[in-house]
């Protein structure tokens, strides 16, 4: 049995280090987990004007949530939340009232910053959206990761080997509460 997971990279900037991460990740994932990443870029901003009929990038969204078994968040910390371009896709995943996509969806977070906090405040921010959004998140391991091109290398293709062991045993984990979750609430 093998899950998909749906990756959202809340960077939007052309050399994100969380893309990097994301790369990594994906990396030393246990072999039975299929990665698609879900794109946010072309979103517009949400309003419930759309709620009667979604433009087609917010359709494109929901319809890529749904086909996935699980969903997976890499993110920055900007300004001690997460970007408000993450935010956005969401609020439109959330919506129409009725019509959550996240609702039980197994969910994991984690995230890579400049500083030394490594995104523990944004994680934060985020888990508390997503706990709104009925998400059933992996809660341990925590992962803030402070990014370095020397446990990374310069596209996250060349992991130093303490990096590798740790994002191997938080993939690993989070297969586990993917195969959990859907036990007890299939999709
Ligand atoms: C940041 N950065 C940042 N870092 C941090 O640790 N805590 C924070 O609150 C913020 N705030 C913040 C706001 C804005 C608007 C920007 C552009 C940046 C720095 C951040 O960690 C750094 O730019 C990372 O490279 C962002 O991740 P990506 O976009 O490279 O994946």
């Amino acid at each position: 049995m093998s899950y998909n997971v749906g990756y959202f990279v809340g960077s939007l900037s052309s050399t994100s280090i969380n893309r990097i991460v994301a790369k990594a990740l994906i990396s030393v994932a246990p072999d039975d987990l299929e990665f698609t990443e879900i794109p946010i870029r072309e979103l517009p901003l949400y309003s419930q004007d759309y709620d009667a009929d979604y433009p087609p990038a917010a359709r494109a969204l929901k319809h890529a949530i749904a086909a996935t078994d699980a969903v997976l968040f890499v993110t920055p910390e900007y300004n001690r939340s997460i970007p408000g371009g993450l935010k956005n896709a969401i609020d439109w995943a959330s919506r129409p009232w009725g019509e959550n996509s996240f609702d039980h969806i197994p969910a994991a977070v984690i995230g890579a910053s400049i500083g030394q906090i490594g995104t523990a405040v944004a994680q934060q921010s985020l888990r508390g959206v997503l706990s709104f959004c009925n998400a059933r998140q992996m809660t341990a391991p925590e992962a803030y990761i402070q990014f370095s091109a020397d446990d990374f290398g310069e596209d996250g293709s060349s992991l130093s080997p303490r990096t590798a062991e740790f994002l191997g045993a938080f993939m690993a984990e989070f297969r586990d509460h993917i195969q959990r979750v859907l036990t007890v609430l299939p999709r």
